[in-house]
């Protein structure tokens, strides 16, 4: 159970891959919704919980409000993320381009960048007490954050400048004749011997449109004051036991707790324990399974000891079902977290 006092606005999970990060964040969404109006941003729900939340993919970027049971008093939204459309939310529909158009597609690798437009949209839309953020997997998310300094210098000016220039004049053959003198005509010009001159119109075009929206990007990508903040987020490292990678969880730890000093909790998905205090294995196999099975619990314990954070233990559910496993999720939010004391 997390105190009423150390509740924050923004929610964050993440994890490496296929360790329940979407699984836990939902059952924490469904949790919260019981008696306040919360914001699940979601990523690749399974077909089943897709179809739980009343996800209409054709809906993606927009809102899709989820039928709660007849006990909830709250209210929860359900936003699955899209690239495409977290783009079109700064750059407008009008700007279409071939490269932006890929780099927006679910697997160009815009992921984090969507979701923190999504975070930083929603936030200051304050329709809702809660926002759960569901991240991609892998440390990309954390990494992400701490290069906002670099995307910073990517907008630089004297960098967008030239391409200004060039944006301006895109699909012209004389583009490239114009800088004759400039180190980057010389790479233009190569790139477009062997790209073909579309590509090198697309890519000037590219960076023109984002450069012309770069205050836009600015101001979205300057979350500092949400993220890192523990006035404003909790952080959930979701680790899992059946694919304990404990070096993986350690480092992400230690990454969460260098950018931001306050609340983090470690999340122990697929633990045994409650299932494991009963069971008196009489075979070798079986005992030694029980040893390895208690040596992964302890794995995290540790880690969560080291790094001075909580520790939520939520067990295998051994329905196949995910909606029904999110369902039998959601009172472990009950549960007090293990103090590391
Ligand atoms: N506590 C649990 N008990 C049993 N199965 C679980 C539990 N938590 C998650 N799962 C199952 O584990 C698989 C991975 O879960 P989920 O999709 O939530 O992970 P994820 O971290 O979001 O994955 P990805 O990194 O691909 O986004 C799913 O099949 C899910 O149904
Ligand atoms: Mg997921």
């Amino acid at each position: 159970m997390i105190p009423l006092d150390k509740m924050k606005r923004v929610e964050i999970f993440c994890g490496t891959g296929g360790v329940g990060k979407t699984t836990i964040s939902a059952s924490r969404a469904l949790f919260l919704a019981k008696n306040k109006k919360v914001l699940l941003i979601t990523i690749d729900p399974s077909k089943r919980l897709k179809q739980v939340l009343g996800i209409d993919e054709s809906l993606s970027g927009k809102l899709n409000k989820v039928e709660l049971d007849a006990e909830s008093k709250g209210h929860l939204d359900c936003l699955l993320l899209s690239p495409k459309t977290s783009f079109e939310r700064l750059i407008g529909t009008e700007n279409k381009n071939n490269i932006i158009e890929t780099l927006s597609k679910p697997y160009g690798g815009m992921n984090e960048i969507a979701a923190i437009i999504e975070l930083h949209y929603w936030f200051n839309k304050k329709e809702h007490d809660f926002i759960i953020l569901d991240t991609p997997p892998g440390h990309h998310f954390i990494d992400f954050l701490e290069a906002t300094k670099k995307i910073n210098a990517f907008f630089d000016k004297t960098f967008a400048d030239i391409f200004i220039h060039l944006g301006k004049e895109k699909g012209s053959k004389g583009i490239i004749g114009k800088l004759i003198n400039t180190g980057i005509d010389k790479l233009l010009s190569l790139l477009e011997s062997v790209t073909g001159e579309n590509f090198v119109g697309e890519f000037t075009s590219a960076v023109h449109i984002l450069y012309t929206n770069r205050e836009k990007f600015i101001e979205a990508i300057n979350i500092d004051k949400i993220l890192l903040s523990s006035e404003n987020s909790n952080w959930f490292l979701v680790s899992s036991l059946d694919q304990l990678k404990s070096k993986d969880a350690d480092d992400m730890l230690h990454a969460i707790n260098n950018f931001r000093k306050g609340d983090s909790y470690l999340v122990m998905n697929k633990s045994w324990a409650e299932h494991l205090s009963n069971w008196n294995p009489q075979s070798h196999g079986q005992q030694m399974l029980k040893e390895k099975l208690e040596s992964g619990e302890r794995e995290i314990s540790d880690i969560s000891k080291q790094n001075n954070v909580l520790l939520l233990k939520f067990p295998e559910i051994f329905s196949e079902d995910p909606f029904q496993q999110v369902k039998e999720l959601i009172s472990n939010w009950e549960v007090p977290e293990v103090t590391n004391d």
